[in-house]
């Protein structure tokens, strides 16, 4: 039998050669970092590190945004990896990358494992912060999406399919990243989240107040 070890090594090489180059937000250094997180929050909860690690390397393996909002795509490809791998956490992990994505504010999140909590909170940390506003940026970018728009208000979407049309990225601060620190799962993210959230405020005063020349 393959090693827990080898297992995420080689879990590791597969996601960095196939996310390797993406210019979208989920790029291979996107899901390092979750990894990395995910891994620092996981211990600090006590979760399934194993199970952590590989919903965490595989969590993006295939956006659901962007194969017409089937969320059922990534966690049949991690599947299909993992049982190469004969590795019999597979339906765990798999369970935990269909159900952590962000789909709107209104949009009920299904229940997750503590493995699954984890994993959650480390992804939507790496969606705050600097970090969170540059991906935010690139992200409505490559959708040609407006900087900002004072005339478009921001949703609170009650449907993935009204969120996924998404609208200006300013707009999206309102729509996801600020309301991700009262929804983290676990102790020890919401922590983390409070920094984050807190440049993310000081970032939009200032684009606010430089829009109107200041
Ligand atoms: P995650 O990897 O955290 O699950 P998503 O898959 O939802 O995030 O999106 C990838 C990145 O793009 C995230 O940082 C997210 O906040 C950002 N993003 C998603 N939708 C939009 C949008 N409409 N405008 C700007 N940024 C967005
Ligand atoms: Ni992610």
């Amino acid at each position: 039998m393959t090693s827990s070890a080898t297992i995420i090594d080689r879990t590791a090489n597969h996601v960095r050669t196939v996310l390797s180059g993406d210019g979208t937000g989920h790029d291979w250094w996107h899901v390092y970092r979750v990894w990395k997180m995910a891994q620092r929050i996981g211990q600090a909860e006590k979760a399934d590190l194993f199970v952590v690690e590989l919903a965490a390397l595989l969590h993006d393996i295939a956006d659901w945004k962007l194969h017409d909002g089937d969320s059922t795509v990534g966690s049949k490809i991690a599947r299909d990896w993992l049982d190469s791998l004969d590795a019999h956490i597979s339906e765990h992990v798999c369970q935990i990358i269909a159900n952590i994505s962000f789909k709107g504010a209104k949009v009920e999140s299904p229940t997750l494992s503590q493995e699954g909590k984890v994993v959650q909170d480390a992804d939507r940390l790496d969606a705050m912060g600097a970090i969170g506003i540059a991906r935010a940026f690139a992200y409505g970018g490559a959708k040609g999406q407006a900087i900002y728009d004072p005339a478009c208000k921001p949703t609170e979407h009650g449907t993935a399919e009204a969120y996924l049309k998404g609208g200006t990225t300013i707009n999206h601060f309102c729509e996801k990243l600020l309301l991700l620190r009262d929804r983290m799962n676990t102790a020890t993210g919401r922590a983390m989240a409070e920094a984050r959230h807190q440049f993310m405020e000081d970032y939009l005063r200032r684009f606010y107040e430089e829009w109107e020349g200041g």
